[in-house]
């Protein structure tokens, strides 16, 4: 589908990924953001998109947004906590969420629908983990949502007139990123104490990091240039980054110098996945290669987070 001229309806467009989406698509299309703004901000979503401020659980919220004249719907509103203190309600709201948009679209012939996935779908899996990578095994319940709704996005691109592109991302950072993340967490600790920095685990964690930047080009080159009815594509860069580094990059651009703390054992929290690294030979096939290292991209992240936290 190409993204010009287009009426798109961006979910969590006042949240990380989406604003930056948003801003992006409205110098070429005519976009709609629906948020809650439970974990959004409306500052971010650009000028020239209209903005409905509403709870996507709510099925007359999304009969608002989701009208006949939208011609695509890019779907980033979800809870995204791994170690949320509320799986349930996160399971119930992530996944009906995507069904009433799924259901309404289908009812209004709305054909074309993106959805952020993430590569907690694979659970602990084999790197560099490919899309057609199983058994999916996911070890949160975030990551059993996703697969969830993976399957719902699936089941209406086969039974009903809808194209899709799921995107499974790795770990996305740049400006705008929320504490809550590693590098924003670890800037606001080293402001708060310069001397000793508490890294969650063993700091061994190694993980593959996107900046948001190419994440936007990415996912506008899948979604123009991958024509399948049900598209999974991994995003993500070759390359990982271990806790310990991101630490250090940091430190390093903070311009302090930190003893380490560890709260130990092999992983931050129940459910974090402590290697991750995805394929992106199917991204790459299609055009796309990503520029960054991860190491790059936290860099980056890195000092835009520092200037605007
Ligand atoms: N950032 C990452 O590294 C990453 C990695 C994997 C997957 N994802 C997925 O990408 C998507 C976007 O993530 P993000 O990092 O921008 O998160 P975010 O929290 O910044 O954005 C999500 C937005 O959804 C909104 N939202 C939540 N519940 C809502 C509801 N019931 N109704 C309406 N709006 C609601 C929030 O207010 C927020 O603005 C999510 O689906 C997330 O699971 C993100």
């Amino acid at each position: 589908m190409e993204l010009a001229g287009k009426r798109l309806l961006v979910t969590g467009g006042a949240g990380f990924v989406g604003s930056h989406l948003a801003d992006s698509l409205v110098a070429d299309n005519d976009v709609l953001v629906v948020d809650d703004c439970s974990n959004g901000n409306a500052e971010w979503i650009p000028d020239e998109a209209t903005f409905v401020e509403g709870d996507l659980t709510n099925a007359d919220v999304v009969a608002d947004v989701v009208t006949e004249d939208v011609d695509a719907v890019f779907h980033f509103a979800a809870s995204k906590a791994v170690n949320t203190d509320t799986p349930r309600k996160q399971f119930t709201e992530n996944s009906e969420m995507t069904y009433n948009l799924l259901e309404r679209m289908a009812e209004v012939g709305v054909e074309k629908f993106a959805y952020t996935s993430s590569s907690t779908v694979y659970g602990e899996a084999p790197r560099p983990t490919p899309e057609d990578y199983a058994p999916l095994e996911p070890i949160s319940v975030y990551g059993a949502a996703k697969l969830a709704e993976e399957s719902l996005v699936s089941t209406y691109a086969h039974s009903h007139d809808l194209q899709s592109w799921v995107f499974r991302f790795a770990n996305i950072v740049g400006s705008r990123l929320q504490p809550g993340a590693v590098i924003p967490d670890f800037i606001l600790k080293l402001r708060e104490d310069p001397e000793t920095l508490t890294i969650l685990g063993d700091g061994r964690q190694e993980k593959s990091y996107m900046h948001i930047s190419e994440c936007i080009d990415a996912m506008e080159h899948v979604v123009e240039h991958a024509d399948a009815d049900h598209n999974v594509y991994n995003l993500g860069t070759r390359t990982t980054t271990s806790v310990n580094t991101i630490a250090d990059i940091v430190a390093d651009e903070m311009g302090v110098d930190p003893d380490y703390e560890y709260t130990g054992g092999d992983r931050g929290w129940t459910g974090d996945v402590p290697r991750m690294r995805l394929s992106i030979e199917k991204l790459s096939a299609l055009g796309y290669r990503p520029s960054q290292s991860s190491d790059d991209a936290v860099r980056a992240a890195t000092r835009e987070l520092i200037a605007e936290l």
